[in-house]
């Protein structure tokens, strides 16, 4: 096939982009985003500051904008993300009391998942719960502190219950490398759930990877957490500089693990990358395919 989207399709996946909504009026990143991409993930439009800035006031226009034109072009939707330490406005960050922030969680899970039922394939229930370097804990941040680290079993049972039709994600960063005490911490919490019976269907891997692409044990990270009875995804995918080698082996990974079900790439042209100085994505500012490409269209 000579899209993206197409070429992932023979094999039963997808391939996505991160889309922003203040980038819809422009024609060329449209364009793109409609011809290559059969699955989007809003890059900010559901997150917390934006859809319940206030308690109980939710704002969904940014990401209906989203939404609506993912259906309009025939494109599946990833929800991202319920419950996150960033982008969290303060008046969550700022609640003490454990039933009033339980309360206060599992409305808001409810309430955006209702809101899209049916209109999205994956959501990220939670996101980068997990600390860096070599504790292999979660994070401080105010659902650990104050609810204790059952808060992400208690998020993925509200989740659960509000659309048992989604796949239910743990999105993390730095959970690539198998050895990493961090990717450790993650297994070993899919593998608890998996053996308790707490529903979880997925682990995304963000994949924000340097110049030299992944590890070299990514694909054993794949194929050990699909082993726990998971679908895994790429979820936010970018390489500093787009070396097609870099690419490949990303793709190439996913490919070789049955249970990888899908890739999205944190954005389209580089212009539009959060890491916009690493110039880490697939189409140059002009909106011309980059050699990362052909490389990863030719690896799916
Ligand atoms: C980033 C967005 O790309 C930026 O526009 C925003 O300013 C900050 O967040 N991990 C995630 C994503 O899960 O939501 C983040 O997206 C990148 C890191």
């Amino acid at each position: 096939a000579s899209t993206l989207g197409a070429q992932a399709a023979q094999s039963g996946r997808y391939f996505g982009t991160a889309v922003a909504a203040g980038r819809l009026g422009d024609g060329t990143y449209t364009t793109i985003l409609s011809r290559e991409f059969n699955s989007v993930t809003p890059e900010n439009e559901m997150k917390w500051d934006t859809t319940e800035p206030s308690r109980g006031s939710f704002n969904f226009g940014p990401a209906d904008q989203i939404v609506n034109g993912a259906t309009a072009r025939g494109q599946r939707l990833r929800g991202h993300t319920l419950v996150w330490h960033s982008q969290l406005p303060g008046w969550v960050s700022s609640i003490g009391d454990a039933n009033t922030l339980r309360g206060v969680m599992n409305n808001h899970i409810t309430t955006l998942m209702n809101r899209y039922k049916g209109r999205i394939h994956s959501w990220d229930v939670v996101n980068e719960a997990f600390a860096d370097g070599g504790s292999g804990q979660m994070r401080s941040s105010v659902f650990r502190d104050v609810l204790g680290t059952g808060f992400i079993e208690e998020a993925f049972r509200t989740a659960r219950s509000a659309d048992p039709a989604t796949k239910l994600c743990y999105n993390d960063y730095n959970i690539e490398n198998w050895s990493d005490a961090k990717t450790q911490g993650v297994y070993r919490m899919v593998r608890d759930f998996k053996s308790r019976g707490v529903p979880i269907d997925c682990v995304g891997l963000q994949s924000h990877f340097g110049a030299g692409g992944p590890p070299a044990s990514f694909q054993t990270t794949l194929s050990n957490f699909a082993a726990l009875g998971v679908d895994v995804q790429i979820t936010e995918l970018d390489i500093a500089q787009a070396s097609p080698t870099a690419y490949a082996n990303t793709v190439r990974a996913c490919m070789n693990v049955a249970r990888c079900t899908g890739i999205t790439v944190w954005g389209i042209r580089d212009s539009d990358s959060w890491r916009s100085g690493e110039n880490p994505l697939l189409f140059d500012r002009n909106g011309n395919k980059k050699p990362a490409y052909n490389s990863v269209l030719t690896t799916l």
